[in-house]
């Protein structure tokens, strides 16, 4: 009876060391423990036994029984130990970052200098209290030449030569058509800027493309002067290029009336940048205003022609290309 219970004691310690060591979760191992050291485990459940045992047996299974008990709780103990330290092994070599990897390349994209440019003008026309207009990039032959006083027969549409269309529309020239679309619209006073893509039947060359953007200028109201579009120019110039010299140069426009155009002084040269001139009041009658109470005045210039210049790009053709290793300067 004796050997016997001994016998079991320590077959029971063999196992459930074994078991124990072979064992490699947390959850698992917590199964062992119930199931050897428990209330009704296995250690126990021999140990009920021991009331039958003679009193010089007792103590001495009893003495074997706690050497059973501790080496199995040693044994937990241990490989509590190195399951946790495993578990948190395992946890850093999952969180941890190779930073020698190489990484995820997300190009970045630029604003096209054109736009650039527009931005910069709008911004600057904005703050001076103007809101932006927009027309559509076909017309009719009325917004582009006939309201803008260029009937017909005038010389000045040899200017400008234009694409029409079969159906007798056009591809407008110059945003000046948004002038007269705004006016048959609105009441003065009228402060806009416009901008928008137009289109000329030149060839194509480092200076000349058959598409390119402008920006008008249109303001109206009771007294304006042509003091105020030199005021206005100027500012408008001075906040794109800096504080440069300039000059207006008398010229002629049909819808303008004096028309002038404006020079900057850019590296020791006179460059010339825009159009400009009071509305002619025969473009104010043609949309209704009465030009004995109204005065306005107006303007008009390249987007390219400034971003030619002022990013120093030698070929107009480069705006179009999308060629990234030019946009990418900018
Ligand atoms: N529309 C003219 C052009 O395309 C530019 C221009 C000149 C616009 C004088 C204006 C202006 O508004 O007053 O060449």
């Amino acid at each position: 009876m004796t050997s016997n219970l001994e016998d079991q004691l320590l077959a029971l310690q063999q196992d459930g060391v074994a078991a124990i060591a072979a064992v490699n979760t947390l959850e698992g191992l917590e199964e062992l423990r119930i199931n050897y050291l428990g209330k009704k485990g296995q250690l126990g459940e021999l140990l009920r036994n021991m009331g039958k045992l003679s009193a010089e047996e007792r103590p001495k299974i009893g003495a074997i029984a706690n050497t059973v008990k501790e080496a199995l709780q040693n044994s937990l103990d241990q490989q509590r130990a190195a399951l946790e330290s495993a578990k948190i092994q395992a946890q850093l070599e999952a969180e941890t970052l190779d930073v020698t990897m190489p990484g995820i390349y997300h190009p970045q994209g630029r604003v096209h200098p054109l736009n650039g440019i527009i931005d910069q003008a709008l911004d600057i026309f904005v703050g001076l209290g103007y809101t932006v207009a927009q027309g559509s990039e076909m017309e009719t032959d009325y917004y582009n030449f006939e309201a803008l006083n260029t009937p017909p027969d005038h010389p000045a549409r040899d200017m400008q030569d234009t694409f029409y269309l079969p159906d007798g529309n056009l591809l407008r020239t110059h945003t000046s058509s948004v002038q007269i679309r705004y006016m048959e619209k609105e009441e003065p006073p009228i402060r806009i800027v416009a901008p928008g893509r137009v289109y000329r039947r030149d060839d194509v060359d480092a200076t000349h493309s058959a598409v390119f953007h402008q920006i008008e200028l249109l303001a109206v109201d009771e007294g304006l002067t042509f003091t105020d579009l030199k005021g206005t120019v100027k500012v408008f110039l001075q906040a794109m290029f800096g504080d440069l010299p300039i000059r207006f140069r008398a010229s002629y426009f049909p819808f303008t009336e004096p028309s002038a155009e404006v020079d900057l002084q850019w590296n020791g040269r006179w460059l010339e940048v825009m159009g400009c001139g009071m509305v002619d009041p025969n473009v104010l009658k043609s949309v209704g205003y009465d030009p004995e109470i109204y005065s306005g005045f107006a303007a008009g210039f390249g987007v390219e022609r400034f971003a030619m210049v002022l990013h120093q790009i030698d070929d107009i053709r480069r705006l179009y290309n999308s060629d990234l290793r030019f946009l990418r300067q900018f």
